[in-house]
């Protein structure tokens, strides 16, 4: 039987349009899980939409509409970009489907029934107008935040979630399984967080008389569930917990978790709290990555500097968007997302090195043995083509998959392109254009053959990171005879 990969991504809030930093985690997820399949795994790849809640409904009460028709309203967009950007997700969840709300109310009532949840009294600042609950720090003069008007001081009776009684469990578990929350310094700040202080019981309710979207407490209807609570279920639900109890041994131990370092304490903290309080395992890796910025700037709908990814696919590719969010920064640090830079990836990466390795390598092919791929004889190449060449080709599956395992993509770029810029120097230093002056055509043969052989290598390999150039490439040398085509990246003349 294959072995069994889960990933997921967060699941977006459905109050707006996706932007760069969902298409980010939701790329990443899509290279791991092609890369996962090309290597024989049965892969699970889960995305979707987070529903519920404060944000949502007010997005749309400012539509007029109800919110689970202002859900549906956005929803396709969602669907759209990931259809455009390829991603090939196995499942799509939205938290309003039965199979979500029924995993939350068992997972409630079963903490309910163990006695992890008792009644309590929910005392904070909370402004009327904003329908938000504000923390003493976060409030300055008695004004909210957002709006300045005045906040209130309010009272509701709320369940609580009896987190604290776990932290000395967590702070064990985390120590003990370096693997868990990724990468390092995730994980220590997780650990400082821990070893802080201790942690406050959570409230996971809130009266259905203030909000109203929500999944119902089951022993108590007259609340709903807090989003988060209700949110981070979805990893379960997906696998049909708790009735598909083979799906779900099968997936779950397998299980991980992309996620943004901003949405860290509730995946590495409250997440395998509620799981173990039940007594699931923890999921086996929570792996955050950092934010993209552009400039100087955090991105913010208030900046108006919000990257649509789809603006960016129209003028640059979609192959090229992927790359680039891949190949420029690595996964876990910062970005900063300029044209600038995505222009010098496409004419230096792109251009200069894969695009030209292809088209000159055909261009020969067709010149000299009108487009017919001589058959490769290892034992006859020249010295180059022996050491230098052979030997990235049979290793770059390995060396990929050493920088996979670790969520390397530059590692695993870098690798590839080390046998593309081998090939590129083969080409300059070998002199094909002497070769057939000198009529020695078996050699050129044999150089043209191991050129072909090391785009094919190279075309695989990239199929988890640009799966319409690795197409477009195994089309173009798939066959004995090639075809040579256009020039996959034309080099971008003006820097944008
Ligand atoms: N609904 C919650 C997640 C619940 S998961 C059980 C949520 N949704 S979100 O739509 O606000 O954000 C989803 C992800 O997008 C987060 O991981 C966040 O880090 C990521 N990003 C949002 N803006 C980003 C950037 N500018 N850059 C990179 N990722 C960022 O949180």
């Amino acid at each position: 039987m294959n072995k069994p990969f889960y990933i997921t991504t967060p699941i977006y809030y459905i109050n707006g349009v996706p932007h760069i930093g969902h298409a980010y985690t939701t790329i990443a997820a899509d290279c791991l899980s092609r890369y996962k399949r090309s290597r024989g795994f049965d892969v699970y790849f889960l995305t979707g939409t987070d529903e519920h809640g404060q944000k949502v409904l007010k997005a749309a009460q400012d539509k007029g509409l109800s919110p689970i028709e202002f859900a549906d309203s956005i929803l396709p967009s969602f669907k759209e970009a990931w259809g455009k950007l390829l991603i090939t997700y196995d499942d799509f969840i939205r938290t309003t489907e039965k199979r979500h709300i029924d995993t939350v109310q068992y997972f409630l009532q079963a903490l309910y029934d163990k006695g992890d949840l008792y009644l309590g009294e929910y005392e904070g600042l909370y402004c009327v107008p904003c329908e938000v609950f504000w923390t003493e720090k976060q409030v300055e003069n008695d004004l909210c935040p957002d709006c300045k008007r005045p906040v209130e001081k309010i009272k509701e009776s709320n369940y609580f979630f009896k987190i604290s009684a776990y932290r000395d469990w967590l702070l064990d578990y985390i120590k003990e399984n370096p693997g868990f929350v990724r990468p390092e310094s995730r994980r220590n700040e997780v650990l400082g967080f821990l070893q802080e202080g201790g942690l406050n019981d959570l409230c996971v309710s809130r009266p259905r008389s203030r909000l109203s979207w929500g999944i119902p407490l089951p022993f108590s209807p007259d609340h709903v569930t807090y989003v988060w609570f209700d949110a981070l279920v979805n990893y379960l639900s997906a696998l049909g917990f708790p009735k598909e109890k083979e799906r779900f041994e099968k997936f779950w131990p397998v299980c991980v978790h992309l996620i943004g370092k901003d949405i860290l304490r509730q995946h590495a903290v409250l997440w395998p709290i509620m799981l173990h309080a039940l007594g699931i395992d923890p999921p086996r890796m929570v792996f955050a990555h950092g934010w993209w910025q552009v400039g100087q700037e955090k991105m913010s709908k208030s900046l108006g500097n919000v990257v649509d990814p789809l603006d960016v696919i129209d003028e640059f590719g979609i192959d090229v968007f992927r790359y680039f969010l891949l190949r420029e920064v690595p996964f876990g640090a910062d970005g900063v997302f300029s044209k600038d830079a995505l222009t010098k990836r496409f004419n230096g990466d792109l251009a200069n090195d894969l695009g030209n390795l292809v088209y000159r390598t055909l261009t020969m092919a067709e010149k000299y043995f009108d487009s017919k791929v001589p058959a490769l004889d290892r034992p006859a190449l020249d010295d180059i083509g022996r050491n230098k060449i052979l030997p990235k080709i049979d290793e770059l599956g390995a060396k990929v998959d050493s920088a996979m395992e670790r969520f390397d993509f530059i590692g695993a770029l870098d690798a590839i392109w080390g046998l593309i810029g081998a090939a590129n120097k083969y080409v300059e230093e070998t002199k094909p254009w002497n070769l057939k002056k000198e009529n020695r055509d078996r050699e050129l043969e044999n150089f043209i053959a191991l050129l072909i052989e090391a785009i094919r290598c190279v075309a695989k390999e990239i199929t988890p990171f640009m799966p319409q150039t690795s197409e477009k490439i195994l089309a173009q040398v798939g066959l004995e005879v090639v075809k040579k085509g256009e020039p996959l990246f034309p080099r971008i003349e003006k820097e944008k």
